[in-house]
């Protein structure tokens, strides 16, 4: 597939993805969902990503929002399919990237934006970032994941207090919340997502997507995670990497892991 809306490349095994709708400010139209589901489907199969970046272009915008032009002329029923479709194939997919992704928030994180950002597995934002679910100023609600990953990672009420007023929120709010991990100098913002994903490209990959599916696990209903753990941790000493983590510690030496 080739991309008109992304850009989309593979250095030092980091997939740097940028959502390239600059005069938009990066709103996610249908043709950007489709090209970034395509682009994280490659991280979680390709051998040559071990991690993925994941920001917008330009300094005004991480995301926007969902492309309010697209959906303004929708019914119920368009409406659930947008939303469904949508956390299927993007954002339930990064959730589930067996890579760690990790969301360079570089401006605006807004509605979509802000989902997609939680979508990631770890949140870095520049201190210019703000953050917010502003849908029910457009008589909605969160439709990609909001609702329930804005609870989970801030609590009911601040999550709430978020969605119903639809105001923004600052960098430095959002650090305090538990809503982003850290927040850094914008010049600063990609070379500290970068440090994040070359100190995990250090460790055991295998060892790395267990890690991911396991603490996923502690946010899903349908599986007991402490039972994914178990399972999880004992598929682990069935792998090349745990013998060579292992071996490495007794030797004294740096571990060389192979992916299997
Ligand atoms: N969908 C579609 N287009 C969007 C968009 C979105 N979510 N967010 C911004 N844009 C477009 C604007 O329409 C404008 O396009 P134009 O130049 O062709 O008119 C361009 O991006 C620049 O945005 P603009 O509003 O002029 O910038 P601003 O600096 O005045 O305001 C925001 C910035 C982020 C406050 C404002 O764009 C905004 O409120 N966006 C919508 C946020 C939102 O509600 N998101 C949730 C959607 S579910």
């Amino acid at each position: 597939m080739t991309y008109q809306n992304i850009l989309s490349e593979v250095k030092d095994q980091i997939l740097y993805l940028t959502i390239n709708r600059e005069q938009k400010l990066n709103a996610l139209n249908k043709a950007t969902l489709a090209e970034l589901a395509d682009a994280v489907a490659f991280a979680g199969q390709s051998d040559a990503v071990r991690g993925v970046l994941l920001t917008g272009a330009g300094e005004k915008a991480f995301v926007a929002g969902a492309d309010i032009s697209e959906f303004s002329g929708y019914n119920a029923e368009q409406g659930e399919a947008l939303a469904r479709n949508g956390q299927d194939n993007v954002f339930n997919a990064i959730e589930n990237c067996p890579k760690p992704v990790v969301a360079a928030i570089n401006g605006f994180a807004l509605g979509g934006g802000l989902e997609l950002a939680m979508a990631c597995h770890i949140r870095i934002a520049a201190d210019n970032a703000k953050l917010g679910l502003p849908e029910t100023s457009l008589g909605l609600i969160p439709g990609y994941g909001g609702t329930q990953r804005l609870s989970l990672l801030v609590g009911r009420g601040r999550a709430l207090e978020m969605i119903a007023t639809a105001d923004m929120i600052s960098a430095e709010r959002a650090e305090k919340m538990g809503l982003v991990n850290t927040v850094v100098p914008q010049a600063e913002l990609i070379a500290a997502a970068e440090n994040i994903l070359n100190k995990i490209k250090l460790r055991a990959p295998l060892a790395v997507a267990a890690a991911i599916k396991a603490v996923n696990a502690a946010f899903a209903s349908e599986v007991n995670g402490f039972d994914v753990e178990i399972q999880e941790f004992g598929k682990c000493f069935n792998t090349q990497d745990f013998k060579e983590g292992t071996t490495a510690f007794l030797e004294k030496r740096k571990p060389a892991f192979s992916n299997k």
